[in-house]
């Protein structure tokens, strides 16, 4: 694999100029230039399970129709999550190991021990917690110049979050945020730009802090105290996970999962939203007009950021998929940011409609046993941030383009300047 290759900024050409074979969906720069639309188009009108023979992450099918999409992601009999759900392979001086990716039985052993952290009770109880951050970071924007929405409001939201979620020290929330980067951000992975040394440095004081944390819960409970309801607690306290921190690939495998999980996603679509009513003013006047429709806008942002733009899988046997041989041991990558614009099954995809019919069916969340863990939450944080919005502010101006992540993994942004009007 040629690392340099796969994070290089390419100049794209028209897609419709390339022969099939040569085009290369897992090129970063299709993401971070935002110009994957057309490619995607043309691979699901003219070869929807596309095998790519050359990319610097090796050979790998793409599915990129809806409806083959749910078909893969519902069989994981036939296709597997393991070793890895990204497009790239883990660095192996960087061992980790956690639940996304790992098959049934030990899947849905680990999923159950943490699932309780997102059980409705639990997010009954930090809505109060979340609508009140939101509100503190909202009310301390500067009203009179432009600033970065998504270091000021997205990644403090979600940073304030996952702190909440994990129980984590307040005053060091940022390192959440950072970690979460720089777990997806190795060029071998997505095309990212984090330098092995920098991975490695991070990854260690997430261990370190992690391990102290867990120590702290652990004597905590020996001593009789109720065990809390955050997530390392939870996973400290369960059978299944209790002894999780003698195999330090899974335990920092795991914190990583649930970091990146419940960060990058909701990060960027809190972004996204912002970016979406810039460029559908006439959706904005429809929510302004109407906030009851914020339920149902945040699944139409959701749908239309894709915050993930893939998944992969491997198969463990030859399996026939859209007239076409998928071999034992082939890659295949789940492209749910091209079946979230498939016209097949979504009208109008391109569109931001926030009254959509149906906003809810789409895949940013995946299908079948692996479905986001954190759905509604990530869903929770996105719709109090836009009640919150809608009793402060007229307009959120996007002053200029944003800046895009360079993953063909995070679909995202890292930066986005823009200019607020208070309701006068
Ligand atoms: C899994 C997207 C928010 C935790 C996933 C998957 C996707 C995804 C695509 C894989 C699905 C599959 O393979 O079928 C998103 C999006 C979010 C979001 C778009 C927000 C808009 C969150 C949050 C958390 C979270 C807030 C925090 C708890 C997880 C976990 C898994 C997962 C733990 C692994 C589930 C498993 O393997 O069983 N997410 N996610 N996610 N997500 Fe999310």
């Amino acid at each position: 694999m040629t690392s340099q290759a796969a994070h290089k900024d390419s100049i794209l050409a028209d897609p419709y100029s390339l022969p099939l074979e040569s085009i290369d969906l897992s090129d970063p720069s299709l993401y971070s230039q935002n110009r994957w639309q057309d490619y995607f188009r043309r691979v699901r009108d003219e070869d929807p399970v596309h095998y790519q023979k050359n990319s610097p992450f090796g050979p790998f099918w793409s599915i990129t129709r809806f409806e083959d999409i749910v078909a893969v992601d519902t069989n994981h009999q036939d296709f597997s999550s393991e070793p890895f759900i990204m497009i790239g392979e883990p660095d192996d001086t960087i061992p980790v190991a956690n639940f996304i990716s790992m098959d049934p039985p030990k899947h849905d052993q680990q999923r159950a021990a943490v699932q309780a952290v997102v059980a409705p009770r639990n997010l009954a109880a930090m809505e109060g917690l979340i609508r009140e951050r939101i509100g503190t970071i909202l009310d301390n924007l500067p009203l009179d110049e432009s600033f970065d929405w998504v270091s000021s409001v997205s990644m403090e939201l979600t940073s304030q979050m996952l702190a909440t979620i994990f129980d984590f020290p307040y005053e060091d929330r940022h390192k959440l945020a950072y970690w979460s980067d720089i777990a997806t951000g190795a060029p071998e992975l997505s095309g990212g730009t984090a330098s092995q040394e920098e991975r490695f440095a991070a990854l260690h004081d997430m261990v370190n802090t992690f391990g102290a944390l867990w120590e702290q819960k652990s004597a905590s409970r020996k001593a009789g105290n109720p065990v809390g309801f955050d997530l390392i607690s939870l996973m400290e306290s369960n059978e299944d996970t209790r002894d999780m921190m003698s195999r330090p690939e899974e335990f920092m495998g795991n914190l990583a999962l649930l970091i990146v999980g419940g960060n990058d996603t909701t990060r960027n679509s809190i972004s996204g939203s912002v970016l979406a009513m810039n460029k559908f003013p006439e959706e904005f006047a429809k929510l302004r007009a109407n906030p009851k429709l914020i339920p149902s806008m945040v699944s139409e942002i959701i749908r239309w950021q894709t915050p993930l733009s893939h998944m992969r899988r491997i198969a463990t046997r030859d399996v026939e998929l859209g007239g076409k041989l998928i071999k034992k041991g082939d890659k295949v990558v789940m492209w749910y940011i091209s079946g979230n614009r498939d016209e097949r099954v979504i009208a109008n995809p391109d569109h931001v409609i926030i009254d959509r019919a149906n906003a809810r069916h789409h895949l940013s969340f995946g299908f079948g046993i692996h479905r986001c863990m954190g759905n509604r939450l990530g869903e929770m944080q996105l719709r109090v941030t836009w009640e919150e919005i809608l009793k402060r502010f007229d307009d959120i101006k996007v002053v200029e383009e944003p800046e895009r992540v360079h993953s063909n993994f995070v679909f995202g942004y890292t930066s986005m300047h823009v200019k607020l009007s208070p309701i006068s």
